[in-house]
């Protein structure tokens, strides 16, 4: 295994340049969205400097999302499973996830390059009603693709987003889920390329990866802060529930250097892993070009993207971000599979233990913890990427 320290930081600084993370990332798209995603990503890299952008994305971090969101301290968990638990509390941001952070960044670029509409693809719904949140905050027209099984499993976002004033256009093709709302947006904005896309993880052509990464980035930063602040040390181990990879890319980058903080994913494992009714992309599948990136990918035999399937609708994607291929081929985080029934349990035991009751996609990682730093004394932040209001009367 390579210095998983060094060569996670070199490759970090190559992605801001040519979009590869080791072999994995990259813009595999037609000839019309070529130009557009250059010019995306010199917008992107010249708003990194500017520091009047820097500054308004800090300004509607602060006041309008509610950052710094808290790191908690699990008491009851911690006892219950042998170790000295953080939360850190993405569930507390205004619209219920991590996602907020990113559709604020991606808005405020939307403004710099004088876009009229957002569109965006949701699985779970939050990345729809966060994309809906900053449409109306900035008075742009905001469409939103969804599955038609997405919009049923989590009806109360679809709501919502409707009354932020954004369209919910659903699919019935495929499974008619993430996959199939990206293969919809995608489409859309090769259709109509003056729309702005708000992709709302770590996944897709160059330059979203970075982009996404950046924007997540903050919980990364303020979870180093915070835990340096209470505990006087870094943690031992980091979790992170892991769909496209945004929430987990936001937590672990702002450890990665540091050698001695181990890593975990919990991708969504479904039913079964092996007979591929799953979404355990890491685990179960194999490097694809999928949706305009390379990357790990559930293929057929004949190396086709196949449907994924998790009960969790934010973790339900066959794809993964290419950065995370990267951090898994090079040992730097390992990632598990967290089957449906695990995590609908620890959905339950997060709630009657500390009050707060997690997102499904966030109640992978409370699942893994249990497995992975049980009597072990250590000490981990979790990453509590957002709360199961959505979730409700649906185990
Ligand atoms: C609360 C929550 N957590 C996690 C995810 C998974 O996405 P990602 O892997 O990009 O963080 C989603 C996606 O919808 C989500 O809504």
């Amino acid at each position: 295994m390579k210095d998983p320290a060094v060569s996670v930081h070199l490759n970090s600084e190559k992605t801001l340049h040519n979009g590869y993370f080791g072999e994995y990332g990259g813009a595999f798209v037609p000839e019309v969205l070529a130009g557009k995603l250059a010019a995306l990503a010199e917008n992107f890299h010249a708003a990194m400097k500017d520091q009047d952008f820097l500054s308004e994305l800090q300004y509607y971090l602060r006041d309008f999302v509610g950052r710094p969101s808290p790191l908690f301290l699990a008491e009851r968990f911690s006892a219950e499973v042998g170790a000295r638990i953080y939360l850190k509390r993405e569930d507390l941001n205004h619209t219920g996830a991590h996602k907020i952070n990113n559709t604020v960044g991606q808005a405020l670029l939307a403004r710099r390059l004088g876009a009229k509409t957002l569109i965006a693809e949701t699985g779970a719904g939050q990345h729809g009603v966060a994309t809906a949140t900053v449409a109306a905050l900035f008075g742009l027209e905001c469409i939103v693709f969804m599955g038609s099984e997405d919009a049923r499993r989590q009806a109360p976002n679809v709501e919502r987003m409707k009354l932020l004033g954004a369209e919910v256009v659903t699919t019935d093709a495929g499974t008619a889920t993430l996959k199939d709302a990206v293969d919809a947006a995608l489409g859309y904005y090769i259709q109509h390329p003056d729309v702005f896309y708000c992709l709302g993880s770590a996944v897709g052509p160059h330059p979203y990866p970075s982009i996404v990464r950046e924007f997540q980035s903050v919980i990364g930063r303020e979870a180093r802060e915070q835990i340096l602040r209470a505990e006087g040390c870094l943690p031992d181990t980091l979790i992170a529930c892991a769909g496209g990879g945004s929430n987990a890319i936001g937590l672990f980058s702002g450890f990665l250097q540091d050698a001695t903080v181990t890593m975990y994913g919990a991708e969504g494992g479904g039913t079964d892993v092996a007979g591929l009714r799953t979404a355990a992309t890491l685990t179960r599948g194999r490097p694809t070009v999928f949706q305009g990136t390379y990357s790990y990918c559930l293929v057929d035999d004949a190396g086709q993207a196949v449907d994924a399937y998790s009960v969790s609708a934010g973790l339900d994607y066959p794809g993964i971000g290419p950065e995370h291929a990267y951090l898994k081929d090079t040992g730097r985080v390992q990632y598990f599979p967290v089957m449906d029934d695990e995590a609908i349990a620890a959905f339950g035991q997060l709630s009657r233990l500390e009050g707060i009751i997690p997102a499904i996609e966030s109640a992978h990682a409370i699942a893994l913890a249990g497995k992975v730093l049980k009597n072990t004394g250590k000490l981990a932040i979790i990453n509590l990427s957002g709360r199961g209001d959505k979730d409700m009367g649906r185990f």
